[in-house]
């Protein structure tokens, strides 16, 4: 990357001598409301000429954002052993000055700690009294490498996606480990983690990432609810044609009201559901990244043999294609009745994915006439089976699986 490259180098001059001064406002923009706070790479690692090229990237994109106090307003932060403020969020720079600040900041050098440049974001950036309630709250950081201490970048990526911020990683050269920046950038990655190997490149993603930041939409913070510590793939699976519409209306209806408790717009907890056959209707893990896109699934109404419906889960939900992550932990939650056939399917089935702790099996069962000992051999333990006298107690009794399913995560 410290190679001198001549085109790169002549572009940028002939840019930095065209700066014009009237800049207007892209669409997407127009009285946007957003807090938005970038954290600049400025370690040692970032070569002089690149440093210019990072911060002309960062105006650029504010020359095309409605900039003000009561629409978009920017903060800046520079990273490397710590977070240098530059440029706070409650400054009331016009859009001019803004971008002469950005182009003047200073080259502090040092290694970059990408931990240390989340943590400021939050600490001295995107602060809860200095961030506007019902806005998006957005980081974008840029790096040139990978995290030096994995595990607290980690950590203070989920404590930032807990507090309801976006976080946009923008990604240059070939140092950079793209999987595990992943981890602390927010889903849907393709529109949240860029990654160009050059400092040159960055201007080819300039409209995208523009846009993309453009139409975040503010985030409901997570705080409180179950599954903030942990990844969670979980799918539902129940027979809506042998349940009845009545009862898979119960069991929607408290699907809704249990995703009250998930860290669903975190991104640590996906729920699929899996209710019908040929896929048409399925809710797949990825479809539901916000807790209000699945209740609007859910309300779309859809109708095979429980065992088929657990099999073709198990074979296809947990795929990534599907939204399914490596790593995360992978559950299933069936929902039975009295009028169970196919036993030993089914405990076939269940078995082979509970084999070396695959998946966690729940298993919600309605009526009065089963055979406890089958039933409570089909979940992980005698602990994640729930024996409802019908789907009617479901709401009512919501809390005992919200308990057993909240236990670890
Ligand atoms: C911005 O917020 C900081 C910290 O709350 C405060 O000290 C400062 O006076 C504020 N600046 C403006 C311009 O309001
Ligand atoms: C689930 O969420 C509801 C609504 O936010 C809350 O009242 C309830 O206490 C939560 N239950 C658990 C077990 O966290």
């Amino acid at each position: 990357m410290k190679t001198l490259n001549l085109q790169p180098l002549l572009l940028l001059l002939v840019c930095l001598c065209h700066t014009s001064r009237s800049y207007s406002v892209d669409p997407g923009w127009a009285k946007k409301q957003a807090d938005i706070f970038f954290c600049v790479d400025t370690s040692t690692s970032v070569y002089v000429l690149d440093y210019k090229i990072q911060l002309k990237f960062v105006a650029d994109l504010v020359s095309r954002m409605d900039i003000g106090p009561s629409y978009t307003r920017v903060g800046v932060g520079l990273y490397s052993e710590d977070l240098y403020l530059h440029i706070p969020l409650n400054n009331t720079m016009s859009k001019d000055e803004l971008i002469s600040t950005i182009m003047a900041a200073p080259h502090h050098r040092g290694n970059g700690y990408i931990s240390r440049g989340l943590s400021g974001m939050m600490t001295k950036g995107l602060t809860p009294t200095l961030r506007r309630p019902d806005v998006p709250h957005i980081s974008v950081l840029f790096t040139d490498g990978d995290a030096r201490d994995i595990q607290i970048a980690m950590d203070n990526a989920n404590l930032a996606r807990r507090q309801g911020i976006f976080l946009t990683t923008i990604a240059i050269g070939n140092r950079v480990n793209v999987a595990r920046l992943g981890d602390y950038t927010s889903d849907p990655k393709p529109e949240f983690l860029y990654h160009v190997l050059d400092y040159s490149y960055l201007v080819s993603i300039l409209p995208t990432v523009s846009k993309k930041l453009s139409e975040v939409e503010a985030l409901a913070s997570d705080q409180g609810v179950c599954g903030n510590n942990k990844f969670v793939d979980v799918v539902f699976v129940f027979d809506e044609a042998a349940l009845g519409k009545k009862v898979s209306n119960k069991i929607k209806e408290f699907l809704q009201k249990i995703t009250e408790n998930l860290s669903l717009n975190s991104g640590k907890v996906r729920v699929g559901v899996m209710s019908k056959t040929c896929h048409q209707g399925d809710i797949t893990l990825v479809q539901n990244l916000k807790r209000e896109q699945l209740i609007e699934n859910l309300k779309v109404d859809k109708g095979e043999e429980i065992s088929y419906l657990i099999k073709i889960t198990i074979r296809d939900s947990f795929t990534p294609e599907n939204g399914a992550r490596t790593g995360s932990l992978k559950r299933l939650v069936v929902f039975l009745d009295d009028y169970l056939r196919e036993k030993r399917e089914i405990f076939a089935l269940l078995a082979k994915a509970k084999h070396r702790d695959q998946y966690e099996i729940f298993v919600i069962n309605f009526g009065t006439n089963y055979d406890k000992g089958f039933i409570e051999s089909l979940g992980t333990s005698k602990d994640h089976v729930i024996f409802l006298g019908s789907a009617d107690e479901l709401i009512i009794r919501k809390n005992e699986f919200t308990n057993i399913f909240c236990r670890d995560i």
